[in-house]
Order: structure tokens, then C-alpha cells, then sequence
């Protein structure tokens, strides 16, 4: 089983590239069905759940070309099937997506019942209820979301709760739908955009993505395009939080600062320097990090997915801090694991309390989900003397060459298998 063996102390210091946003990328991919024409897109993560994603459309007859390791060209003219079952797919959140976009399509769709990282309860009620609200039949059973409609047609759908799955899928489906369809508290964040702008660019009519209200005019078919998509957020984020947290000096290279806002002030709060380019940040973390606030919101509020990196830096600040956790209601897992390595957090139902200790001490720590995976790799980073970091699969499926990017900035971070490789790298490095 593959494990991170990871010797603290180091301040990373450097200069690191930001790839293609995950999350963007999956609706993206989703969504190249929509079209008989060819796709070319650009920038794609090379990530597992990217990778489920293609291979899961090469399953139904999508022709496919990796024009390079981020670059692929995709022709779905000729898919065989819209159901899918591909087991893997159970595995990732997006594969939802796949019911927008071939819903809309081809008014049919059934698609094993999704997964991804155990955060919370998850619910599809408003994806659902948005196919239901176009004309669309939806019966969930066998562990599939089945869905078909005679004409889908346009709808005035107002969101219960802000929902970045739920915004994409509906407005996927909505596309190509007869006549109008508004969405009304659509979440906002920048792969909301990204795909819009992407739908759009295939001929779509989608205005107002990026704020409450996304109105669509529908279209009876989409063409091919060229399109790259927009670096990832959560990954700049990382690594800003990353120089934050070992105390370093990092150049965070290929972002949209703007995307970085709600990062970018929390870093500021806690004492850091933040020096904003035209498409990098550089984080610099010269004197003692200080306490704050912070509550996770959706965009443009600071983001869950950051949750546990921020938690990180401010378990080992000055003074007391509090985490609340508006979106997910089980994303504290990590908390068990930071406080072996130290850490002094009381979690009281969706808050925090965390009161901050001077240093992490290394520890033998299990990734429980992707986002807090990295950042107990980040904890490690700081901390005093050896780790090792299991269950590193989850963080391979959002982060391309993470333990690489992390030694290309001076971390002592290792990819091992055995206990033998362990003792090597305690030998290398001691
Ligand atoms: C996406 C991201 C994930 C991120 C999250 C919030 C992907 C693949 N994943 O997840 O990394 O943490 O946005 O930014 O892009 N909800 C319902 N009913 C629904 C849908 C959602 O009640 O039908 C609730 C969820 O339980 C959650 C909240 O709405 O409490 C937000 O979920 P949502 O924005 O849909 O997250 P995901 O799209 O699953």
C-alpha cells in the first residue's frame, strides 16, 4: 500500500505551477457528449477522478485522444449506450454529471448512484427535483438515478439549497431543452462559470452564471469547440496554505487571483504576506501566525474545500480559533488525526475550537477524504520529525503530483510502499 514518508521542518520556499481545475473539469468532460462534433480541450487535470471520468466515456463509445498528458480530443457521435455502470464511477461525486448531460441530450439517462469523498449526507433532491421540473421522469433504484423525458422543456427552478452539483447538472440538462429555463439560487463558483462558458462556447444560450440567477435559452444541438479550462482553486489554495504553514515563501503560479479572494484575506488575517501578479500569489509567512474566524460559505465565501488546510495553519497559531462548517456536517474527520500530531481542537457538532499549540510532532496519519488528506500532508510538512500518511489514494484524486510539486519546493516528502522504504528514507534524510 502506498504511503507519503514525510520528515517536517522544512519552510518551502519556491515556485510551483497550478493545474487545471477538477472540478471544472468533470461537468467539462461530462458535457462533451452534448455534441456529434469534436471536443478539444485543454488543461485537464491528470487526476484519478478526471481519469474515471474519460475512461467511463470511452466505456459508452466516446472516441477519445490524449493529445497530451493534459490536452484531449473527444467525439461522441457514436455512443452506444447511456446507461452506465461502470463500478469505478461509484467512486466519484461527478458522475452525476453524466445524467445532465445525456439527459439533455439524448432525453435518456441511468447512471450508477454516485460517491465521492464521505463528508456528509450528500443528498440529489435538488438535482432531481430541477430534472423533474424540466419534464423528465426520475426514479432512483438498483442503486441507479434513472431518467427520461418525452421533450424536455424549459422551467423556472428555484434551488432550496446553493448547490454547486445540482446548478451544473440542471443547467446541463437545460441547455437543450425547448424554450426558457431560469435557475434561481445557483451557486457561484468558478466552475459554474467555467462550464457555462464552455456550453456557450458549443453554441449554448446560458447568461448569468456566476451569479443567484442563470437564465438559459435552449438550443436544439451543440457544436464542437476548442476550450481550456480554468485553473484549480482548491489547489492554489493548498499550496498558499502550504507556505502559510511551514512557514515558507512560495510563488503560487497559473491562478485567477480573484478566484483566490476569500484565501487570499484569511491568509492575510493570520499574519502572512500576500503579494498579488497578474496570474500568481506569493505567500509569504515570515513571523508567527495569529487566530481568527472562519466560516465555510459558497462562493464567493471561503470555500469547504479549504476548511481542513485553514484548520491546519490555525491549530498551530497564537490563541484561539474558531472553524464553523456551513456546507458539510462531517467534515471535521481529520480532527482525530492533527490532534496525534499535537493538536489541541474540540469539535462541538459543525465548530471547531481550536486553541494553538507551538509545533505538530510527526505521527503515523490516515487520509480520510481528499481535501483534509492534503492538509494533514501539509501538517506533517511543519511538523517536528517523521510521518507517514496512509489512504493516500483520496488525495491522488484531486491532486496531480502532489508529493512532486511539495519536493520541487524543498519538502522531504517520499512515495514509499514498505516499512523498508520507510527506514531508507529515515536514512537519506536523517
Ligand atoms: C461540489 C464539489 C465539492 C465541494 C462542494 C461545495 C465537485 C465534484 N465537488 O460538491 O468539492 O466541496 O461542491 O463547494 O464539484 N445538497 C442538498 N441537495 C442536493 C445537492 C446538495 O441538500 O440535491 C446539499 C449538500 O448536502 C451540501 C450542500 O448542499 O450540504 C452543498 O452541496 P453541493 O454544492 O451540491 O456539493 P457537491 O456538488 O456535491
Amino acid at each position: 500500500m502506498e504511503q507519503y514518508a514525510i520528515k517536517g521542518g522544512n519552510p518551502l520556499v519556491g515556485e510551483v505551477e497550478i493545474g487545471g481545475a477538477k472540478n471544472a473539469a468533470l461537468p467539462i468532460l461530462a458535457a462533451s457528449v452534448m455534441t456529434d462534433e469534436t471536443v478539444y480541450i485543454e488543461n485537464v487535470p491528470d487526476v484519478r477522478d478526471t481519469n474515471v471520468m474519460l475512461s467511463a466515456l470511452e466505456g459508452i463509445g466516446v472516441l477519445m485522444k490524449r493529445e497530451d498528458r493534459h490536452t484531449v480530443t473527444m467525439n461522441a457521435a457514436n455512443i452506444s449506450t447511456t446507461v452506465l455502470v461502470d463500478e469505478r464511477l461509484k467512486k466519484i461525486r461527478a458522475s452525476y454529471y453524466l445524467i445532465g448531460a445525456l439527459l439533455g441530450k439524448y432525453k435518456q439517462a441511468e447512471v450508477v448512484l454516485p460517491g465521492g469523498c464521505d463528508i456528509g449526507s450528500r443528498a440529489i433532491d435538488q438535482h432531481i427535483k430541477g430534472f423533474r421540473a424540466l419534464g423528465a421522469e426520475v426514479v432512483v433504484e438498483y442503486g441507479m438515478i434513472k431518467t427520461k423525458a418525452e421533450h424536455l422543456v424549459g422551467s423556472h427552478i428555484y434551488m432550496d439549497v446553493v448547490s454547486v452539483g445540482a446548478t451544473i447538472n440542471v443547467m446541463m440538462a437545460a441547455t437543450m431543452a425547448e424554450g426558457k429555463t431560469i435557475i434561481e439560487n445557483a451557486a457561484k463558483e468558478p466552475h459554474v462559470v467555467d462550464l457555462a462558458n464552455f456550453l456557450n462556447s458549443m453554441g449554448a444560450n446560458i447568461k448569468g452564471a456566476g451569479t443567484d440567477v442563470i437564465r438559459i435559452k435552449g438550443v436544439p444541438r451543440l457544436h464542437g469547440t476548442e476550450y481550456a479550462i480554468i485553473p484549480d482553486q482548491i489547489e492554489a489554495g493548498t499550496f498558499m496554505f502550504a507556505a502559510a504553514i511551514t512557514k515558507g515563501d512560495v510563488m503560487v503560479k497559473n491562478v485567477i487571483t480573484k478566484h483566490l479572494e476569500s484565501i487570499t484575506a484569511k491568509l492575510l488575517e493570520i499574519g502572512c504576506e500576500v503579494e498579488e501578479a497578474d496570474d500568481c500569489v506569493r505567500v509569504v509567512a515570515s513571523k508567527p501566525l495569529r487566530h481568527t474566524q472562519v466560516k465555510t460559505l459558497p462562493y464567493p465565501g471561503f470555500p469547504t474545500d479549504m476548511q481542513p488546510q485553514i484548520a491546519v495553519a490555525l491549530a498551530m497559531s497564537q490563541g484561539t480559533s474558531i472553524v464553523t462548517e456551513s456546507i458539510f456536517e462531517n467534515r471535521f474527520k481529520y480532527v482525530d488525526e492533527l490532534t496525534r500530531m499535537g493538536a489541541n481542537i474540540k469539535v462541538e457538532g459543525n465548530v471547531a475550537i481550536i486553541n494553538g499549540v507551538k509545533k505538530y510532532t510527526g505521527a503515523s496519519i490516515s487520509a480520510p477524504d481528499l481535501r483534509a488528506g492534503a492538509a494533514l500532508v501539509l501538517a506533517a510538512l511543519s511538523a517536528e520529525g517523521y510521518s507517514t500518511v496512509d489512504d493516500i489514494r483520496y488525495i491522488e484524486r484531486g491532486y496531480e503530483d502532489f508529493h512532486l510539486k511539495l519536493q520541487s519546493l524543498g519538502a522531504q516528502i517520499e512515495l514509499i510502499e514498505t516499512e523498508r522504504d520507510f527506514q531508507k528514507f529515515k536514512l537519506k534524510t536523517g
